[in-house]
């Protein structure tokens, strides 16, 4: 058996992400092997001297990002699709110093109560603690850090983020690794240059997908090719028939239906990659807020070289901060930031010191912390409230996020129950839009509702809105 190596602080925090961490480390340092058998939960448990539920929850977390596979009778091994990593080329060397399309329509006040999806609390947002953090960060910043910055991004918060993505979200990422970017639409739309410039006519997208993505991605010239999404997550199968070989998912919360990618699907899908020479754009969207389980490591994490890992702080922090990543292979990055040098010189340097401080004092965890509680309450609130005011309605999504999708009943005619829901003061987005014109027709009647601006009480109320507006809307 191989000498598992798995030091534990247990002064350190939780035992079972400090057993995953250790386990992904081996993996990524070649010492653990593709199908490598592992010992069984209860041995390993007996020699880490832990109880045997932390290991399984070790085993099963690495088995849903796809580090590890297991099957009845053949016990748990190393995937064969985890690897290690390659050993440093030189593109890897750190870099040198140096609906509407738009969403500003969204807040609408001549609604009661705004249910359109894709916005964060904005009230929450800390302004006293983000003071703080751009005062300590402007009291300290030696003048030459007020020049030019690295395109790439500042040091200090290129390697916060490495950081905290390693920890939190289980990415493969050190500060080479990692550019800012202005949000995760300015990270796909470089990154959409960069395709067209190596070959690619087509990016795949999920059917349905965000409505937002699709302006900029046609504006790059780059054909979009829909690929369903089943309760899996997106189909690789047709994925594989498209003839893309680059495609962009929401592997954490699939926007809009909310279905989490299936381990299985992970790793067809690093595998499609690897055959095809691909890329994946992986839009961690909604990866901070999860409420009922563990949330599953990036899929970046499992395969840094086929993955660009998008993320940005519009749902965590606010949108209006424009302040986003991407984490790539050293390669990409490297063309990544040379886009930035090319195109605009880089982000605001004062707005990244800050982010940066708010990350290290710890301030972010715990805003986040706050945050999913609060999120947590509203989606209970909502979700429980839906199913008594809409009997027959499925509501999904649920576990993560700030959005639910809800399949309507059947009979519901969609644009009628979004126009009474409007009159009624409550504003809410009709799925139909997110589909692929070929699918639409046959998607049945959804609503995709965000709570996240909303306290408990008004979410009742809205919902209760909603359920005569359905009533209403049932055709014939
Ligand atoms: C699915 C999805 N990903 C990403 C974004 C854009 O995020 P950012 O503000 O980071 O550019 C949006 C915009 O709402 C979105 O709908």
């Amino acid at each position: 058996m191989t000498d598992l190596h798995l030091p534990l602080d247990r002064a350190a925090g939780r035992l079972s992400a400090q057993i995953a961490a250790g386990f992904r480390a081996g993996v990524r340092s070649g010492r653990l092997t593709a199908g490598t058998r592992l010992p069984s939960s209860r041995d390993l448990a007996r020699d880490l001297d832990v109880s045997r539920g932390v290991v399984v929850a070790a085993y099963e977390q690495l088995t849903a990002e796809g580090f590890l596979v297991a099957r009845r009778g053949d016990g748990t091994r190393i995937a064969p699709l985890a690897r290690p990593d390659d050993p440093p080329s030189p593109a890897a060397a750190p870099p040198a110093r140096q609906d509407p399309p738009f969403p500003c329509a969204a807040a609408d006040p001549t609604y009661a109560y705004d249910l359109w999806p894709g916005h964060p609390d904005l009230s929450s947002f800390p302004r006293d603690r983000w003071l703080a953090a751009a005062r300590t960060a402007l009291r300290t910043l030696p003048n030459e850090a007020l020049t030019y910055p690295d395109p790439a991004g500042v040091p200090a918060l290129r390697a916060e983020l490495a950081g905290y993505l390693s920890r939190v979200r289980a990415a493969h990422a050190d500060p080479s690794r990692v550019v800012i970017m202005n949000g995760v639409a300015h990270g796909l739309s470089a990154l959409l240059r960069l395709l067209r410039a190596d070959g690619h006519t087509a990016l795949a997208v999920e059917d349905p997908t965000s409505a937002r993505q699709l302006p900029m991605i046609a504006a790059s010239g780059v054909r979009v090719v829909h690929v369903p999404v089943d309760c899996d997550g997106v189909s690789v199968e047709a994925l594989a028939r498209s003839g893309a070989r680059a495609v962009l998912v929401t592997p954490a919360h699939q926007y809009p239906t909310g279905v989490v990618l299936s381990a299985s699907r992970r790793a067809e899908l690093i595998a499609w990659a690897r055959d095809v020479g691909g890329l994946v754009l992986e839009d961690d969207y909604d990866a901070e807020f999860r409420y009922d389980r563990e949330p599953v490591g990036c899929l970046q994490g499992v395969d840094p070289d086929r993955v660009v890992l998008l993320g940005s702080v519009s749902k965590s922090l606010a949108p209006a901060l424009r302040l986003g990543w991407a984490v790539a292979p050293p390669a990409v990055a490297e063309r990544l930031r040379l886009h930035r040098g090319y195109t605009d010189l880089g982000a605001p340097v004062l707005d990244q010191y800050t982010l940066a401080e708010f990350i290290r004092g710890g301030v972010y965890d715990r805003h986040l912390r706050t945050m999913r509680r609060k999120y947590r309450a509203r989606r209970d609130a909502l979700a429980g409230a839906l199913r008594a005011h809409i009997p027959g309605a499925v509501v999904q999504g649920v576990s993560a996020g700030i959005h639910l999708y809800v399949e309507l009943p059947g009979g519901c005619d969609e644009d009628e129950v979004v126009g009474r829901a409007e009159q009624a003061g409550v504003s809410v987005a009709g799925a139909r839009p997110l589909w692929s014109s070929r699918r639409a027709g046959s998607a049945p009647p959804a609503l995709v509702l965000g709570y996240a601006k909303h306290g408990e009480a008004r979410l009742l109320k809205a919902a209760e809105l909603l359920g005569r507006a359905v009533t209403h809307g049932v055709r014939g």
